[in-house]
Order: C-alpha cells, then sequence, then structure tokens
C-alpha cells in the first residue's frame, strides 16, 4: 500500500467496538475463527489444525502490515480486550484506487449486528482517510450472511464471475464523494 501514514497504525472505534491491531496474543480466538467449519465453510482458504496455524497466520498478517500491503483489525468490544472477529483491507491498487475487504465474526457473536458497526466504520475510514475510489469484495454465491451485510451498505454486484471460480461474486462500493465529480 503506498501511503506512509498508516503509522501508527489506525485505531478505529465505535458505539460498542475496538478496532484493533492483531496481536501475538490473539492466538487462541484466530485459531477459533480459522478452524470453525461454520465460519469456513463459504471461505476458500487453509483450515487452521493447530494453534502453530493460527500463529504462523498472525506473523503473516503483521509482516504484511509493517509492508503496508493491508490493514487487517481485530474487532474487540470496548470495554473487554479479546478478539471477536476481524475485518481487513487489502488488495491496495497503485494509487490506493481500489482494494477489497473481507470480514469474519465467531459465530457466538453473529447476529447481533456487530460486523455492521465494524463495517460502517471501516468503509468510512477507506473512503474518507484513505480516499479509495472503489472497495470490493468477493464471496460465495450461497454466502448469504455476507450478500444481506453488504446489501445493507448499497454494495452492487459486478456480474463479473470469477473465471478460475464461478461460485465467486464480486460485489462492490463506489466512493459517494468521487461519483459527484
Ligand atoms: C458475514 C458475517 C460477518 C455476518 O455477520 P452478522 O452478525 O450476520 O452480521 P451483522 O452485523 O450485519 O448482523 C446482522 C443481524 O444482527 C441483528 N442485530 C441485532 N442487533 C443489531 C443492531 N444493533 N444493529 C443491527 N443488527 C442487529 C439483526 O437481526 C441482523 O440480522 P438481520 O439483518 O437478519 O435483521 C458472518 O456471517 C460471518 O462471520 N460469516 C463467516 C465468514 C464470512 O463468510 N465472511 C465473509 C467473507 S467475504
Amino acid at each position: 500500500m503506498p501511503n506512509s501514514t498508516f503509522t501508527p497504525f489506525p485505531i478505529l472505534t465505535t458505539q460498542r467496538l475496538t478496532l484493533r491491531q492483531l496481536a501475538s496474543t490473539d492466538e487462541q480466538e484466530i485459531f477459533r475463527l480459522r478452524s470453525d467449519s461454520e465460519i469456513n465453510k463459504y471461505l476458500n482458504r487453509q483450515i487452521a489444525n493447530s494453534i502453530d496455524d493460527a500463529r504462523n497466520f498472525i506473523n503473516m498478517v503483521i509482516a504484511n502490515s509493517n509492508k503496508k500491503d493491508s490493514l487487517y483489525w481485530a474487532i474487540t468490544f470496548t470495554d473487554k480486550n479479546i478478539l471477536i472477529g476481524t475485518i481487513c483491507l487489502f488488495g491496495f491498487s497503485a494509487e490506493n484506487e481500489t482494494c477489497e475487504i473481507g470480514y469474519e465474526l465467531l459465530t457466538n457473536f453473529q447476529g447481533q449486528g456487530i460486523m455492521r458497526e465494524a463495517l460502517e466504520k471501516v468503509i468510512d475510514y477507506a473512503f474518507n482517510t484513505i480516499a479509495v475510489q472503489k472497495i470490493e469484495a468477493f464471496f460465495h454465491r450461497d454466502n448469504q450472511g455476507s450478500i444481506k451485510l453488504l446489501k445493507k451498505f448499497q454494495f452492487r454486484d459486478s456480474n463479473l464471475a470469477d473465471k478460475t471460480n464461478p461460485d465467486l461474486l464480486c460485489y462492490y462500493l463506489t466512493n459517494p464523494i468521487d461519483n459527484l465529480k
């Protein structure tokens, strides 16, 4: 990400949540997220089999964050510094014009509007602080939880199926400020 303004790491807050940088102390919760079959049902990724896998993943995220390749937030309740989910901006284009978004929540915290609250803040940060013009989200066509969430924010279907995986849909949201130009 060609932007040096992300040091220090941007901590974001909402009514209930604090979004902070991932830390090595999050390994148990990262393991739960990345080993839970329900959470991983529609995600095309390597399942974590051990705490070591979670630890390696955290190290990779921290290394990418240092290279400014991505912004990966741990979602916590402000009054309890324990990771309950993650949200991430990654795949930034050369001038930060576009990026991708990804998110996940431990199952016992779903259905409480938590991701909606986190997503609203991260979209605002992407558009108003980084000045991204378009955010893209790729997800499995059967991932109703994700579709519902994205539609709440007026993400639109790009109608571009991934050539390598036709089950993967791409929704996008454009920066309303740029649309006024
Ligand atoms: C996608 C995912 C994050 C959505 O989580 P979620 O908890 O359903 O999302 P939300 O934060 O939007 O919560 C919505 C529900 O919370 C409920 N809710 C409770 N209190 C609420 C509040 N204060 N505000 C809003 N909604 C609230 C609502 O009933 C709402 O459900 P509804 O839209 O059917 O009415 C979750 O399904 C997940 O982690 N999936 C696995 C990982 C994944 O697939 N990630 C996507 C990869 S691209």
